[in-house]
């Protein structure tokens, strides 16, 4: 029987950040719910570079949970998914039952079409699932009318995802109850504490990652004494002297932080048999290039941290950006030197002192980064007021230039 799409569906669109770990979340205690070895703490991107957008619609007419991806349409049986969508309707037919009136009710009972986009290349190590989980809570919270806590739902969709739901710099706490009900997202600081603050994407590779967080992190629970060393002995420390670098706007002591962290992460990750290599050569000659620079000036300006792919994600003050952009410029010279190879915040013009490339000492790689994405902190998941950026149309369905 054909579709009914003469009901005119309710739809809503949302947009989500993606967020960068400074202190790494690896190692599950429960796989099922999503519950991590330990604490971790992420600063979430500006979403003016990086986002993922989603629209959300229900509709009488809807005969099934649809959802497409990327312009594409995908399994909605997916545990995670699924995990996503029971938890946000349970929590909106508990607060139906307990009178709330802003919870849709006759929404309850339909169905959801789902439609979400990146703007940013998929699985590149740029922490996809977060936004997109983040994303899809945040826009099906908005569809049935649900308000509050939301990033432990976010959580059992991927747990980086959680902290996409909060703006600026913010923490995921593990907890230690068995059902998670405390292993929650929390704000640190919000975007505006630390104006000066950039972050550059350093993006060496558009390629999927060989070996998935979910697996990778499976793999080094079971196999790495080194993983349960660093999540019962160094994490809950760090995690406070990360809070503190942070509230006290320490650059010198949030950039050591961030890149020890970083490289403990890759130590694991190596330390697990069969050991996993996220980084390749590129990644290195970064981590030479941070460390040279520096060194060079005897003072921290920059820091690199790297997730479970080869590009580098860098943190410096935006008095530093112009000469450390130009000097990635000529130490990774790209295909092309045009404006294609720096996106997003403008990056003023810089002239690099020979001194400076001598003291740095290393071996132009070209074409090592494809591109930069310069941005900063930004804000958590928003609702996109205008219906003209709906990805549904208002039968329910994928605009066809998707
Ligand atoms: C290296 O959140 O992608 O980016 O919970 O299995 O979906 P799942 O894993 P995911 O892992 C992210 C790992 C990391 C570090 C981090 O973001 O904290």
């Amino acid at each position: 029987m054909p579709e009914d799409r003469t009901e005119q569906p309710h739809i809503v669109t949302c947009t989500a950040p993606v967020n960068i770990a400074v202190i790494k979340y690896w190692g599950k205690r429960n796989e099922d719910i999503i519950l991590p070895i330990n604490s971790s703490l992420s600063v979430t991107l500006h979403q003016d570079q990086l986002k993922t957008t989603t629209t959300v619609a229900t509709s009488r007419s809807f005969q099934e949970d649809r959802i497409w991806l990327n312009g594409k349409e995908e399994d909605i049986t997916h545990p995670r998914l699924q995990s996503c969508l029971r938890e946000i309707r349970r929590l909106a037919r508990k607060r139906r039952n307990d009178g709330d009136s802003g919870v849709d009710s006759a929404s309850l009972s339909h169905k959801v079409h789902i439609c979400s986009v990146n703007n940013f290349p998929t699985a590149a190590g740029l922490a996809s699932s977060a936004a997109g989980f983040a994303c899809l809570v945040y826009s099906l919270a908005r569809v049935f009318g649900v308000e509050g806590e939301l990033s432990g739902i976010a959580r059992q969709g991927s747990g980086s995802a959680c902290r996409s739901m909060y703006g600026g710099f913010v923490q995921w706490i593990m907890g230690n109850k068995e059902d998670g009900k405390d292993s929650l997202a929390q704000q640190v600081e919000p975007e505006t504490h630390w104006p000066e603050l950039r972050i550059l994407v350093l993006v060496a590779s558009a390629e999927r990652k060989p070996v998935g967080s979910t697996s990778g992190m499976q793999t080094s629970v079971k196999t790495s004494c080194l993983l349960k060393h660093r999540a019962e002995s160094v994490v809950p420390g760090r995690m406070v002297e990360m809070t503190e670098a942070i509230r006290k706007k320490d650059f010198a002591a949030f950039a050591e932080l961030t890149m020890k962290d970083s490289n403990q992460f890759h130590a694991t990750c190596l330390d697990t048999y069969p050991p996993i290599f996220y980084l390749n050569h590129v990644s290195q000659q970064i981590i030479s290039l941070v460390h040279r620079y520096n060194k060079h000036y005897g003072e921290t300006r920059v820091a690199y941290t790297f997730d479970a792919g080869p590009n580098a994600v860098i943190f410096t003050l935006q008095q530093h950006v112009p000469e450390f952009v130009h000097m990635v410029q000529y130490f990774f010279p790209p295909e092309t030197n045009g404006a294609d190879f720096i996106k997003g915040l403008p990056v003023n013009c810089a002239s690099l002192s020979e001194e400076l490339k001598q003291g740095i000492g290393l071996e132009p790689m070209p074409k090592g980064i494809n591109y930069i994405i310069s941005t900063k902190a930004g804000p958590g998941p928003r609702v996109v007021e205008d219906p003209t950026q709906h990805l549904l149309l208002s039968d329910g369905f994928p605009k066809k230039t998707m």
